[in-house]
């Protein structure tokens, strides 16, 4: 057997010669399987159960290196130093008596030095293949330093901004939100998992942490079967198409039933459904949370029901439950030594396929030049500025004229903090490249223009984040009473001396991120009361945005001439605002959630049923109007565009057609700029209720001034397909159905077809 096992391996090597970090082809199953299947047979039990851990730890240490010399480990994370990887690499793969090598995982969200636009920034670019780029990048930079598996994309739908993680999402919708999955798995992973310069992707929190009650972070979730099927799981669903190769189970009860302990999930959705055949990882400590949900007595019932459930692999700090119980459940029978060697072949394949067994080390010559790589920051700038959205823009102030205002005030605590450019789950960058918004200024009018700085308030949690102590955030001593009203005097004095403001407001990076809930969607401390006295002030004001999810902007919205939502922009944030704001490129995202007016209104995705009182106004909330801020898909342009001649190519069809949507787009304005074309469908009757509308279709498109583009969508079976509550199955329903093309949810160009019986 041994003999067999390195004849393999040799094999492989030979083939694998020459190449750089992993096979330029994917190996066939067969292959995998063989290799999996005579390893397993030479390791012990308490070998097999080593590989189902992954310990998180920030450094290592003596008995982190003890226990990856005895094999009693699968996976590290949250390493990150190539030198403290290759070491422990070494360890495994020359000291352990099987030479697996490890697998090290790590939270690549956005970016790993090059830091891209946050999630929800990504998302309203509407542009996938920027999503799959910018991914593409993370990943190879991750992997430069020898990680191999990102904990990423997250694909929570979520329709509560209170709730933090909002920013780590594509935001409400299921088919934005699957597109912008199954474009994530493919940056990440590349074409087939173990591709060059690629590491595995791992699709999380699964499933529906989106709907956190009140927003609060981990708190239980209950979602009918309705929602969790045609809202809640679609972008897993989507993400498994694309090829993902693991799943992380979600830390909160789902219905009760923690999503680390929910056979229903890990195994009859994930497995039996969908033909998973990935790995399944749990959050970090979300096994043993099993015991504090009071869903298993004690440590080692919650290492039985995890692993019943289907986590093959368990993330926990310092030891896992997996470690401490599976061996004493398998000698009472509790679970079998095939469910354990079930999830080793899980672990195994991704190792094998990942190309771990012949190039396990990273080659440290290549880190530098791979994480410097100029076109990382070119790739991100242009993300950043694809991501931005435009929300209003009043008289045309924007694009700015350069040379037209001699004295720029730029106002705000967020203006030039470089961590706040960057937002959460951004650790490995290099902050001496990271361009504030004010910096971007500078450099974008050089002495074409008097710039100066005031930050007006200072903002603050009122709970610290625990992720202050992993990316070294400190707090400066706190404002007296006094020097507040100084700052704010001094920012609003500025403005008034100054011939315009560019006020930049919103969240401190850790202000949104993993438990950054909160109750409120007001601008934080006095941000309000600055924006309402720099406008006072007289002269233009410009309000720049930097944030995860949508605040209460119902003044601004009136009274603030032009508004830029640039999310947390990234490395070269400061750089996209500035060209942003001065024309040189064009505002062309699109909001991927309803911004609410106010934090009442929640929640108010435009994907919700029809009511007894639809359009009426002051029938649903007497004090508020029915409709959003701005609606779902909304974002203007320096541009304008119409959309015209919308047809079918069939009015009438039977349930197992397709037809074409087609639509005529021109950019009657300024520029060239881009659009995005988006379809809606509603269906008017049927075996369930449907949502008044749904996101069924998009594409951005550039067009020159006076050009006309026409854009087809097809609306086959899967479009109409969804799984209704009355015959509890996935129907397609014969009815009419309205189609709205245009450029956000409120679309009114209309047309309709039937499907018949
Ligand atoms: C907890 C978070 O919920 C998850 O998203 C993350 O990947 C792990 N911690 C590891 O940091």
């Amino acid at each position: 057997m041994v003999r067999k096992r390195v004849l393999l391996f040799a094999l492989i090597s030979i083939v694998a010669a020459g190449r750089n970090f992993a096979q330029a082809a994917p190996r066939s199953e067969a292959e995998v399987q063989h290799f999996v299947d005579s390893l397993l047979g030479q390791m012990t039990t308490e070998e097999k159960i080593g590989q189902l851990s992954q310990l998180f730890v920030f450094d290592s240490g003596e008995a982190v290196e003890k226990s990856v010399a005895a094999g009693e480990v699968g996976s590290l994370l949250f390493i990150t130093d190539p030198v403290v990887i290759a070491r422990l690499q070494h360890l495994a793969v020359e000291k352990s008596r099987l030479h697996i090598p490890l697998i090290f995982g790590y939270d690549v969200i956005h970016g790993f030095r090059t830091i891209f636009p946050v999630p929800i920034g990504m998302a309203a670019s509407w542009d996938p293949s920027l999503e799959t780029q910018g991914q593409a990048i993370a990943a190879k930079e991750a992997r430069s330093v020898g990680i191999n598996w990102a904990f990423a994309p997250m694909l929570d739908i979520a329709r509560d901004p209170r709730w933090g993680r909002m920013v780590e999402g594509a935001g409400e919708d299921p088919y934005l939100g699957s597109a912008m999955a199954a474009a994530q798995v493919r940056g990440f992973q590349g074409d087939y998992l173990g591709a060059p310069d690629h590491v595995l992707a791992c699709m999380k929190h699964f499933a529906g942490y989106g709907a956190a009650e009140g927003g609060r972070d981990y708190d239980a979730s209950y979602i009918s079967d309705a929602q969790m099927e045609n809202v809640y799981l679609p972008p897993f669903h989507a993400a498994v198409k694309a090829g993902v190769g693991s799943a992380m189970s979600a830390y909160m009860d789902l219905n009760d039933v923690p999503a680390t302990g929910n056979r229903w999930l890990l195994t009859d959705v994930l497995r039996h459904e969908w033909g998973f055949d990935g790995l399944v990882v749990s959050d970090a400590d979300a096994v043993k949370s099993l015991v504090k949900h009071g869903y298993a007595r004690d440590l080692h019932e919650a290492a039985v029901r995890a692993l019943n459930a289907g986590v093959d692999m368990e993330m926990a700090q310092d030891a896992t439950a997996f470690g401490q119980g599976l061996a004493a459940a398998l000698k009472s029978g509790e679970i079998t030594l095939q469910q354990i060697e079930t999830a080793d072949r899980r672990i195994l394949a991704a190792k094998v396929r990942l190309g771990l067994f012949e190039h396990p080390y990273a080659d440290q010559a290549r880190i530098t030049g791979v994480l410097g790589d100029p076109a990382h920051r070119t790739q991100e700038r242009v993300a950043a500025e694809r991501s931005a959205v435009l929300l209003r823009n009043e008289n045309g102030l924007l694009p700015l004229k350069k040379g037209a205002y001699k004295s720029i005030a730029v106002v705000g605590p967020l203006a030039d903090s470089k961590l706040d450019t960057l937002g959460a789950w951004a650790f490995q960058e290099d902050l001496s490249e990271t361009v504030t918004v004010f910096e971007g200024l500078k450099s974008e009018l050089g002495a074409s223009a008097q710039l100066s700085f005031a930050p007006g308030v200072q903002i603050t949690r009122k709970f610290f984040s625990f992720f202050d102590k992993i990316d070294h955030t400190t707090h400066p001593p706190p404002w007296s009473a006094e020097q507040q009203d100084q700052e704010m005097k001094k920012a609003v004095d500025l403005a008034a001396a100054s011939d315009l403001t560019i006020l930049v407001l919103g969240e401190l990076h850790d202000m949104s991120g993993e438990a950054a809930s909160r109750q409120s969607l007001e601008l934080p401390g006095r941000e309000e009361e600055l924006l309402e006295n720099v406008v006072a002030a007289g002269k233009p004001v410009v309000l720049v945005m930097l944030n995860g999810r949508p605040l209460n902007l119902d003044w601004a919205s009136a009274r603030v001439p032009a508004i830029l939502e640039s999310w947390y922009p990234g490395t070269q944030g400061g750089n996209a605002v500035a060209r942003l704001l001065f024309g040189d490129v064009v505002p062309g995202g699109k909001l991927p959630f309803s911004w609410p007016r106010s934090v009442g209104q929640i929640p108010i995705n435009y994907a919700h049923n029809t009511t007894q009182a639809p359009e009426d106004q002051g029938k649903r909330y007497w004090d508020v109007e029915s409709t959003p801020l701005y609606p779902f898909g909304f974002g203007l342009s320096y541009s304008q565009f119409k959309f015209s001649g919308l047809r079918v190519s069939k009015t009438k069809i039977n349930p197992e057609e397709s037809l074409d949507v087609t639509v005529d787009v021109e950019n009657t304005g300024c520029c060239s700029a881009d659009e995005v074309a988006q379809l809606y469908l509603h269906q008017q009757y049927g075996s369930a209720s449907r949502p008044v509308r749904e996101l069924k279709g998009f594409e951005r498109i550039e067009l020159q001034p006076a050009e006309r583009k026409s854009v087809r969508f097809k609306i086959g079976k899967e479009e109409r397909t969804y799984w209704s509550a009355a015959t509890r199955s996935w129907v397609v329903d014969p009815s009419t159905f309205d189609v709205w093309v245009g450029s956000d949810s409120s679309a009114s160009l209309h047309t309709s077809f039937e499907v018949t019986r």
